[in-house]
């Protein structure tokens, strides 16, 4: 059980480092931490501010240093931004350089063609709200969140070499892209200057599609990887194991796990996973999390968190993310 209590001035543990991996995102300069931490529920005006300013304490302090937004993140669309920016500012002032903060731009975010998907003048004047929603200078990653169809790639790509030469980001990145797509973008972004730093797919034991191809692209290119939703939001915990828990993301009217995706059989193999798991002495959310950093292509699993209790168990994963041959021989049986 956790039981630190965070006085109004908040001090970081002087040995946070200690506690956490760091893994170079590809072939760039940039380290993350093996865990990082998103911002996409939890954290918006419909939730407990003090819960998620508590969650941020205790995630700097296992040594996360990198907190992921987006535009949208809430609801409302950009409470989370606004939040963080606040806690931010009273809280982390002084740890600025120790940070590192993303954000995206791609989803609906306002009214009218200029508030969508992947034009320079939707990205561009989007960085310059969730700056100012965060009360920042700048951004230490910049992401196109997902594919335009419509809009040129070279446009998408150059708005945001455009952000990092602006200074109002550091690095570029992309999210949702296919193989395809990310060979062309990385190449734009190579050809401008600004090399593609990392890409965000989502992944986990029940969504493996970036091992078809994406993965491979990532290694070639020397693009980090950083998947979200690696607990399938989620249901890869004992969270869902007897039914549907109060106050969980399934119970939520906004919460984006929708229950018709909670399937018996789904359940079936969480339970057979569960028990691998306890095998290893750990938590299914452990094991599923470990399970993704086997791969040495993925820099860090990007995880939500509702409780500090829940990131707790989430950080004991590092103690234990060795797997034998048998054990991924089992795990993959159960996935078949
Ligand atoms: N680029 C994109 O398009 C995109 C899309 C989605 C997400 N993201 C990013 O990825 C981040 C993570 O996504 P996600 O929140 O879906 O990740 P996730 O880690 O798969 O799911 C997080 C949820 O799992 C539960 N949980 C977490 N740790 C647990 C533990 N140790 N034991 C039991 N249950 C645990 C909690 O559910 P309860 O809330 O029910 O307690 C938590 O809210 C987002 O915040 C966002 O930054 C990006």
């Amino acid at each position: 059980m956790h039981t630190k209590t965070y006085p109004m001035v908040y001090k970081a543990d002087p040995n946070r480092y200690e506690k956490m991996l760091y893994n170079r995102c590809g072939r760039n300069g940039l380290k993350l931490p093996a865990i990082s931490l998103g911002l996409w529920h939890n954290f918006g005006g419909a939730d407990i501010f003090e819960n998620g300013r508590k969650i941020l304490h205790y995630a700097f302090d296992c040594g996360i240093t990198h907190f992921d937004l987006a535009n949208n993140y809430g609801p409302p669309p950009g409470s989370a931004e606004e939040n963080f920016g606040k806690i931010i500012s009273s809280d982390f002032r002084a740890y600025r350089d120790e940070i590192v903060i993303s954000t995206k731009a791609g989803y609906y975010m306002w009214p009218g063609p200029y508030g969508d998907h992947g034009s320079r003048k939707y990205l561009i004047s989007s960085l310059d709200q969730s700056l100012k929603r965060m009360k920042l200078d700048y951004v230490d990653i910049f992401y196109s969140h997902r594919p335009d169809p419509e809009t040129p790639v070279e446009e998408t790509m150059s708005a945001l070499a455009q952000a990092v030469r602006q200074g109002k980001a550091l690095y570029a990145g992309i999210s949702n892209y296919n193989p395809e797509q990310t060979i062309r973008a990385s190449e734009i972004l190579q050809e401008l200057g600004v090399p593609c730093l990392l890409h965000q797919p989502r992944y986990s034991m029940f969504d493996r599609w970036i091992e078809d191809g994406l993965l491979d692209v990532l290694e070639e290119k020397g693009i980090g990887c950083i998947p979200f939703s690696p607990l399938a939001q989620g249901l890869l915990s004992n969270r869902y194991l007897h039914g549907i828990p109060e106050g969980s993301r399934a119970d939520k009217p906004h919460g984006f796990l929708k229950k018709e995706y909670i399937t018996p059989d789904k359940i079936e193999k969480v339970k057979k996973l569960n028990k691998i798991a306890e095998k290893r002495g750990q938590s299914l959310a452990q094991m599923a999390l470990a399970w993704i950093l086997r791969d040495k292509r993925i820099t860090s699993v990007l995880v939500g968190a509702s409780s500090i209790e829940q990131l707790q168990d989430t950080h004991k994963m590092l103690e234990n993310i060795i797997f034998t041959g048998l054990e991924l021989e089992e795990i993959e049986s159960v996935l078949q």
